[in-house]
């Protein structure tokens, strides 16, 4: 039985004041935690005060990126032993905004998420098809080439020890949520790819979220869907009332 997983999101929102009042209200709203894994990814100058703020309570803490190296000339970069250090559990990696905006690729992908596993950081490895890949019936492609790519040389021990998350480029930010069927389909096509990469009893157990315009409207048919085991969270994320209802809607 895989255990639901709601991931919040924040991208480039909230400054640390603000980020502190949500987290407090995340703590009000969500008293019942049980049955279901809760993260928010505030951004890096935020992780300090979120992860003092939620220190009592069972919503983990993740970071949206982590570069590869663990220290040294990089400026700019933040490691995952730092990250560690603050009490980070998760990290988001390969965001579709990263590998459109910040020249991310499979290659670079991988060596962030070997990084945060090699320091103990649960990676959210984030793959999914833009509008012109789907619209040219390419999206089960584009899927396996950034599972192959992202997760290459990944043990069978490694594999368990990340979430993935199929994020459709076209339903982030648009309000366009997939189908409940449409996420479907590409979820057990990612099982299966992982049943023929690793083996089967693996590919059962790795948990993969849905991300693209999650709404508490529609958390609870998504979750419906056999292979969909949670959802990476943005816009209904910046909200705690919407963020809790949402972790509500995903006990299965
Ligand atoms: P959205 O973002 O929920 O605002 O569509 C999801 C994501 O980018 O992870």
């Amino acid at each position: 039985m895989r255990k639901p997983i709601i991931a919040g999101n924040w991208k480039l929102n909230k400054t640390p004041h603000e980020a502190i009042l949500l987290a407090d209200e995340l703590k009000r709203e969500l008293v019942d935690t049980t049955g279901v894994d809760i993260v928010v990814c505030p951004p890096f100058v935020d992780l300090t005060d979120v992860s003092d703020a939620l220190v009592d309570h069972d919503i983990a803490v993740g970071a949206q990126n982590v570069f590869w190296e663990d220290a040294g000339a990089f400026t700019g970069e933040i490691s995952a032993p730092m990250l560690k250090d603050l009490g980070v559990k998760y990290v988001i990696i390969g965001h579709s905004e990263r590998r459109q905006y910040f020249y991310e690729t499979n290659e670079t992908v991988n060596k962030r998420l070997r990084a945060a596993l090699k320091h103990g950081l649960t990676p959210i490895v984030c793959v999914g098809e833009n509008l012109a890949q789907r619209e040219s019936n390419k999206t089960f492609d584009v899927v396996k080439d950034h599972c192959e790519g992202s997760l290459s040389g990944l043990t069978k021990d490694e594999i368990q020890k990340i979430v993935l998350a199929y994020e459709p480029v076209w339903a982030i930010g648009t309000g366009k949520t997939a189908t409940p069927q449409q996420a479907q389909e590409v979820h057990i096509f990612i099982r299966q790819l992982l049943g023929k990469l690793f083996d089967d009893e693996i590919a059962g157990s790795v948990r993969i979220q849905y991300g693209g315009s999650v709404t508490p409207d529609n958390i609870v048919s998504l979750m419906a869907q056999a292979d969909i085991d949670g959802a990476l969270v943005g816009g209904a994320s910046l909200k705690a009332p919407s963020f809790a209802a949402i972790v509500k809607g995903a006990k299965k």
